[in-house]
């Protein structure tokens, strides 16, 4: 099969860093061995380190073989492989170095004697990307609407005004459909599967509304700490990291109306719709509403794991929160009163991203007590890792001469079903880059949207430091407020300890 995709250069800012490392390349290079590169491609990489071309391909190759889905690179392959990549040790800061940059994307075009589309990926810190994408406008590199696209990395401010400010310079010198911002979760198979399970069967939408659904739960659950990312974890947060950006990304496919089309911007539209119907928290609910804890000491599958505090490059009396829950409505005809209780933690006790939709309860239960024990509501779960399932639990009855009822799960497994291998997160998104399909990034207003839903919380969070952190030992569900706040309203996490 030709390979559609235009002849293109990805030109990696920030190349000799821990993004490229552990992520673009192992995902580009698995895209080399599946054929889905296009035929004319280059991978220029810019970073301030100075390296020689081969201490860089050799870092490269290092990443690739611990953090390849296949794991380690063939070496012919590698060979074929790291033909297409140069590094420059630029400093991005300097004007000079964008002309230096813009000679090199002529002289591939030379020799390509064709006209390719131009990818700034900016793999740097948030810091740079300002002052990237200027001097990239300054050096006349992003005029070409069509052929130019600059992807960026959340995160994206850290709050609404940050948020709305680097909008409104990406604004200046970019048109909208030439920005891609990164939400890996939205290249995860699972995530979009969603769209699938949603809108090409006609056997679960009519019951995805209120008349139907209980309540909705949003859990990702990370048994990882922060690892060696302490110095920006501590600035940002749980509530930050993770519920802004990938939770939020998930509650819009989840809760969305149906698209027309599979247009770009009729999917993006009907996702910010839903978060624009989120009811706006008032300041004065937001403890009622909204959950925070910080690790302690504890143990993880018997390993003893130190406190939050204790982790290299937080303050030791770091009051950042490293779990986050929150309930939440979405004021439409869908799901008007329905609880959307969303929570996200690192340390917890089992490594999972899973979204339940619970069903109401029966109306009546004609059973005698003594059958129905064990009942439970319905639930559909869409899990996405670290297996990726989809589970319907409902009634059966025991087998037996008595008559007692038990729930069971009717399970669809990915790995039972498709004997291939999911590819990476970054391989999907690379490639919809690469196509100039932006389905799967996310718009300046989505962006703008879920800022100003967990505003209250993040200002109220800012102004009223926490009085009891450590509130949950490392290896548990998180603090006791978590449980509590479902609690308020008869319900229960559905995993749960
Ligand atoms: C990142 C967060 O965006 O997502 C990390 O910054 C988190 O803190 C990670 O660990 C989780 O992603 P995944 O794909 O490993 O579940």
């Amino acid at each position: 099969m030709m390979n559609p995709l235009k002849p293109s250069i990805l030109i990696i800012l920030g190349a000799a860093g821990d993004l490229t490392h552990r992520k673009l390349l192992p995902a580009l290079f698995n895209l080399f061995l599946d054929k889905r590169l296009p035929e004319k491609f280059s991978i220029l990489g810019f970073d301030r380190k100075k390296l020689e071309q081969e201490a860089f391909r050799n870092h490269l190759h290092e990443g690739v073989n611990e953090f390849s889905r296949r794991g380690k690179a063939d070496q012919e392959s590698w060979v074929r492989f790291s033909r297409f990549f140069k590094y420059f040790s630029l400093d991005f800061t300097e004007k000079d170095s964008y002309l230096k940059l813009s000679e090199e994307l002529k002289i591939q075009e030379k020799t390509w004697e064709e006209e390719a589309d131009h990818i700034f990926y900016l793999a740097t810190a948030p810091s740079f990307i300002e002052n990237i994408v200027n001097h990239l406008g300054e050096a006349d590199l992003l005029h070409d609407q069509a052929r130019t696209r600059v992807v960026i990395e959340k995160p994206f401010g850290r709050d609404l005004a940050s948020a709305i400010h680097l909008n409104e310079t990406l604004a200046h010198v970019l048109d909208e459909s030439q920005v891609f911002r990164i939400d890996h979760f939205l290249g995860k198979e699972t995530v979009q599967n969603i769209l699938a399970l949603r809108f090409a069967n006609s056997l679960f939408e009519p019951l995805w509304n209120r008349t139907y659904i209980d309540n909705v739960q949003i859990t990702v659950a990370e048994q990882i700490g922060v690892e060696h990312r302490g110095g920006y974890y501590d600035n940002a947060g749980a509530l930050r990291d993770m519920l802004e950006n990938h939770l939020f990304q998930l509650l819009g496919l989840i809760a969305m109306e149906p698209p027309t089309s599979f247009n770009q911007d009729e999917i993006r539209n009907k996702k910010v719709d839903v978060l624009h119907a989120i009811r706006p928290i008032p300041k004065e609910l937001v403890a009622e509403v909204a959950v925070r804890g910080q690790y302690g000491d504890g143990n993880i599958e018997g390993q003893a794991i130190r406190s939050y505090r204790d982790e290299p490059d937080v303050a030791p009396e770091s009051v950042t929160e490293t779990f986050a829950a929150l309930k939440l409505y979405i004021d439409n005809w869908r799901w008007q009163d329905v609880p959307f209780y969303l929570r996200t933690g690192k340390r917890l006790s089992t490594q999972i991203a899973e979204i339940s939709l619970q069903f109401r309860a029966v109306p009546h239960r004609s059973f005698p007590a003594s059958a129905t024990e064990l009942w439970v509501p319905n639930h559909l779960s869409i899990r996405i890792q670290p297996d990726e399932e989809i589970i319907l639990r409902f009634q059966a009855k025991q087998p037996g001469t008595a008559f007692k009822l038990e729930p069971v799960d009717m399970r669809f497994a990915y790995r039972e079903s498709f004997s291939k291998q999911s590819p990476e997160a970054y391989e999907t998104l690379l490639l919809d880059i690469m196509a100039g399909d932006a389905t799967s990034f996310v718009r300046a207003d989505l962006e703008k949207a879920a800022w100003s839903a967990i505003s209250p919380v993040l200002e109220f969070w800012g102004s009223t430091p926490p009085a009891d952190f450590p509130n949950y030992p490392a290896g548990t569900w998180g603090p006791k407020a978590s449980d509590e706040l479902l609690e308020r309203d008869g319900k229960q996490w559905l995993l749960r300890g």
